[in-house]
């Protein structure tokens, strides 16, 4: 296995934790679910679950210095080995690929329409091209989902050195650069951005439910990449004597300023041309499109620069999907790494296909189950949420357990109580072996509807629009 230098694991672990969840996810389900208080949870989570399990997770890579499985085998005590099947978690990150690609394909597609017919001017149009790509173009969406293949896969060949830290090292620094030239933008709109800030921050304790907190909850382990072995597998690439918890600590807030960046400016440009947050999937591909077309050619522009820094963000966050598996297939079973490369793509490409199908008018029917009249899941659907309210938190409860109880707990102290100061690591011990897990069992039974908060207001109050 090459090694990452030490700027390019933080990059590249910063590289894989920003993705579509921050400038795509975070800002739609911060209005699906209210704005400020959902916000506060989530930062909440992030502080005290997310970064410690993302830690248990470094931890687990920088020590076991192998693919997920053998990891975990080599840190698990004498007669506990049954504990290298946690390592299986490397597949959830093809299970994500298989949506996560077509949404990075959807990207490409918006860069190609903007280059060539410009943006559109009205909703129902942005929403009638957006839905017609979804539901009627399966073609169109197969050939943008194989050329993000392609890519993903071509780097991922090209090796932890010369691919993936690489990418990294030109994409992150991009995608930095356009986001805060978009925010310093809408800086400009000074009500329109008095209003996102208020919206983001003050907390209206009313509009959260059970549902948001769950969500708030799954969304800091997605979001930080925890659960799928990527960090785990580019932990295992680490030099030598690289501080883990500032390395965690870094990503983390890297991670978190960019979604808040990402929300802030979003929501700003939203209020300022009179739209409102509740918008759902379609917000950053229906929405901001026809906001931009508002502003003329320099919104084309700035169109443009958006979905550029979207396709990185996917894109740096996709190699580090497909990894933990190459790596589990190269040293398990002595696969060449083209072997291994085309396997685990193939694996999520074909399933990726049906994914897109099952959004398709027609075919889409056999691709997904009606629960009953109001709610139906398409494959698309049950991929995001299976990863999402499932596998990461399965994954991640193991990790926490793992590092907090079953290895050697001497161990783990001489490994990070310097490293970490006794009160920072009294705390995160803590939280590994107390709060995380029993939040994440908290969202596990929730999903079973076992436990339930209901939101007071269960509709969320239009927000009145602007004038403009
Ligand atoms: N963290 C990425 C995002 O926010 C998604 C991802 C999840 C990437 C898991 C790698 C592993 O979009």
């Amino acid at each position: 296995m090459t090694h990452f230098s030490r700027i390019g694991f933080i990059l590249a672990a910063a590289g894989s934790a920003v993705g579509l969840g921050n400038i795509w996810k975070f800002p739609y389900i911060t209005g699906e679910y209210g704005g400020g208080a959902f916000v506060l949870v989530y930062l909440l989570t992030i502080a005290f679950i997310g970064f410690s399990v993302l830690m248990a997770e470094m931890y687990i890579g920088s020590r076991g210095e192998s693919d997920t499985v053998t990891s975990f085998e080599r840190l698990a005590p004498f007669k506990k080995e049954g504990w290298k099947y946690a390592g299986l978690m490397a597949f959830n990150g093809l299970f994500i690929m298989t949506f996560y690609s077509v949404v990075i394909g959807w990207i490409f597609h918006n860069i190609y329409t903007t280059i060539v017919y410009g943006l559109p001017t009205d909703i129902p149009t942005a929403e009638n091209s957006f839905n017609m790509l979804v539901t009627q173009q399966p073609f169109t969406q197969l050939v943008w989902h194989t050329l993000a293949t392609a890519i993903v896969l071509f780097v991922v060949y090209k090796g932890i050195k010369s691919g993936i830290e690489k990418m990294n090292m030109i994409l992150m620094p991009a995608l930095i650069a356009i986001l805060l030239g978009l925010l310093f933008y809408s800086m400009f709109f000074s009500d329109a951005f008095t209003r996102s800030l208020e919206f983001m921050f003050y907390p209206n304790w009313d509009k959260l439910s059970s549902e948001g907190i769950v969500r708030a909850i799954g969304h800091a382990f997605f979001t930080l990449s925890i659960g799928m072995g990527a960090i785990l597998t580019y932990a295992a690439a680490l030099p030598k004597h690289v501080n883990i918890t500032k390395a965690a600590f870094f990503v983390t807030l890297l991670d978190t300023v960019i979604a808040l960046i990402a929300g802030l400016m979003i929501f700003a440009f939203l209020f300022q041309f009179g739209s409102e947050p509740a918008k759902g999937p379609g917000l950053v591909f229906q929405s901001l499109p026809v906001i931009f077309s508002q502003i003329g050619l320099p919104g084309t522009i700035i169109a443009l620069l958006f979905f550029l820094a979207l396709a990185f963000a996917g894109l740096t966050s996709a190699v580090s999907l497909v990894e933990p598996t190459v790596e589990y297939f190269s040293s398990r079973f002595n696969y060449s790494r083209i072997k291994a490369v085309i396997t685990s793509g193939a694996i999520y490409y074909l399933i990726g296909i049906l994914v897109l199908l099952s959004t398709t008018e027609g075919v889409g029917e056999y691709l997904s189950v009606t629960l009953n009249s109001s709610s139906s899941f398409t494959l698309f659907d049950m991929m995001e949420q299976l990863t999402d309210a499932i596998l990461l938190p399965v994954s991640g409860l193991a990790m926490a357990i793992f590092v907090g109880y079953v290895i050697s707990q001497e161990k783990v102290s001489n490994d990070l109580k310097e490293e970490m100061g006794t009160v920072i690591y009294k705390t995160w011990r803590f939280s590994v072996r107390v709060i995380a897990p029993a939040a994440l069992v908290f969202m596990l039974l929730n999903l079973t509807g076992i436990i339930e908060i209901k939101a007071q207001k269960t509709s969320q109050e239009p927000i009145e629009q602007k004038e403009r």
